[in-house]
């Protein structure tokens, strides 16, 4: 058997049975032994930067339900911190984020790389911790996305506040997005350096722009990070999300020249396969509430999923991140189920 991991074989175009699972924020709340590190590391942030806790957590869903890769603990808004910005998490309302300032004056480039050094010794930590055949996801925000809760100082239904200020004023948007795609194209790089396999740009708000928003905050800025990523690593490949992007995806595909677009439950991947031209792969796109559910009601959705994607370049996942709800018996359930899917 081949120690390339599978997941690799499938974002370079190859289709895999069963395919390569894991599960979009598959370390958190649901795990009981991520709560207790959790709570022995005292803040969220604290955890993401403390290497040796924040690689405990990265491995946990590994260990206890063998998925096919794991994905760097951190979070988005970590580059808005090394920026420069105050950020805390708190317990039942999410992120909040201190002001930009008018002229951005505030975020300051040059530390980023030294703030982020924890993260980068994780990733190196987690390389060393993990099976050869097992990928090591590391990720970034997309700019637009980290935009939108720097400029709201928190989670908002629709990202009204950045959606208002690309109408009003775009190009103090366009002076804070460039700040974004250098800091995250080096923050990548750093990740793949210290031994990410693949990385992820999580654009979780593409989906709330309009037509010409689209293109100017979610594809282009995208476009910017894969191009600076590639002309130093150009054999790592490189998974989007642009959450919420529906029939657009065709487009930001070749755009953006992503290697693999993450899909939303929103749209079938039947759909996603016909816009979406091959090599490039597709992973998704299981609506997280049907894990909550369990049953025949996940079961149905998995043979769906799978039956759609037979003979395409597929990773299976979540449409997005799963819950703190989400039942660990009903994901033993999954990942019997897309296991135990025979090769064609
Ligand atoms: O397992 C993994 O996927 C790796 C870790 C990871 C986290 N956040 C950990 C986390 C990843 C990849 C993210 C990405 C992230 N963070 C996104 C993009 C993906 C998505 O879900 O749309 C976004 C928008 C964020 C910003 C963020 N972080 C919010 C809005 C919140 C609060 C909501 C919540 O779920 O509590 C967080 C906190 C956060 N990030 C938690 C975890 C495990 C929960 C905090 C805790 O444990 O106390």
């Amino acid at each position: 058997m081949s120690q390339q991991p599978k997941l690799l074989r499938v974002l370079a175009g190859e289709a895999v049975t069963p395919p390569p699972l894991w599960i979009m924020r598959q370390a958190g709340r649901y795990l009981p032994e991520y709560r207790k590190t959790r709570k022995e590391a005292g803040s969220f942030l604290d955890l993401c930067f403390t290497p040796k806790l924040a690689a405990e957590v990265t491995l946990q869903p590994i260990r206890r339900f063998d998925f096919d890769a794991a994905i760097l603990f951190s979070d988005i808004l970590v580059i808005p911190h090394a920026l420069g910005q105050s950020l805390r998490f708190e317990e039942g309302r999410g992120p909040v984020l201190g002001p930009i300032g008018e002229d951005l004056e505030a975020l300051d480039v040059s530390g980023v790389q030294e703030a982020l050094a924890p993260v980068f010794e994780t990733v190196r930590r987690v390389r060393r911790a993990l099976p050869p055949d097992k990928a090591l996801i590391g990720f970034c925000g997309a700019p637009w996305t980290v935009a939108t809760y720097m400029i709201a100082g928190e989670g908002t239904p629709d990202q009204g506040p950045a959606r208002r200020m690309a109408l009003a004023e775009p190009d103090r948007l366009q002076r804070l997005i460039d700040i974004l795609v250098d800091a995250s194209a080096r923050y990548l790089l750093a990740q793949i350096e210290a031994g990410a396999d693949a990385v992820k740009i999580f654009d979780s708000w593409a989906g709330v722009l309009d037509e010409a928003g689209f293109e100017r905050w979610a594809v282009k800025p995208v476009q910017a990070i894969i191009e600076r990523v590639r002309a130093v690593a150009p054999d790592t490949p490189i998974i989007a999300f642009p959450r919420g992007a529906g029939g657009r995806i065709g487009g930001y595909a070749g755009e953006t020249g992503a290697d693999a677009l993450a899909i939303d439950w929103t749209l079938p991947m039947r759909l996603a396969r016909d816009l979406v031209p091959e090599p490039v792969a597709l992973q998704g796109n299981l609506d997280p509430l049907r894990v909550i559910v369990g049953g025949a009601p996940l079961d149905s959705e998995i043979d769906a999923i799978l039956a759609a994607m037979e003979g395409r370049a597929h990773i299976f996942n979540f449409g997005h991140g799963i819950t703190p709800d989400a039942p660990i018996a009903h994901v033993a359930q999954l990942v019997e189920r897309v296991r135990a899917r025979g090769p064609i």
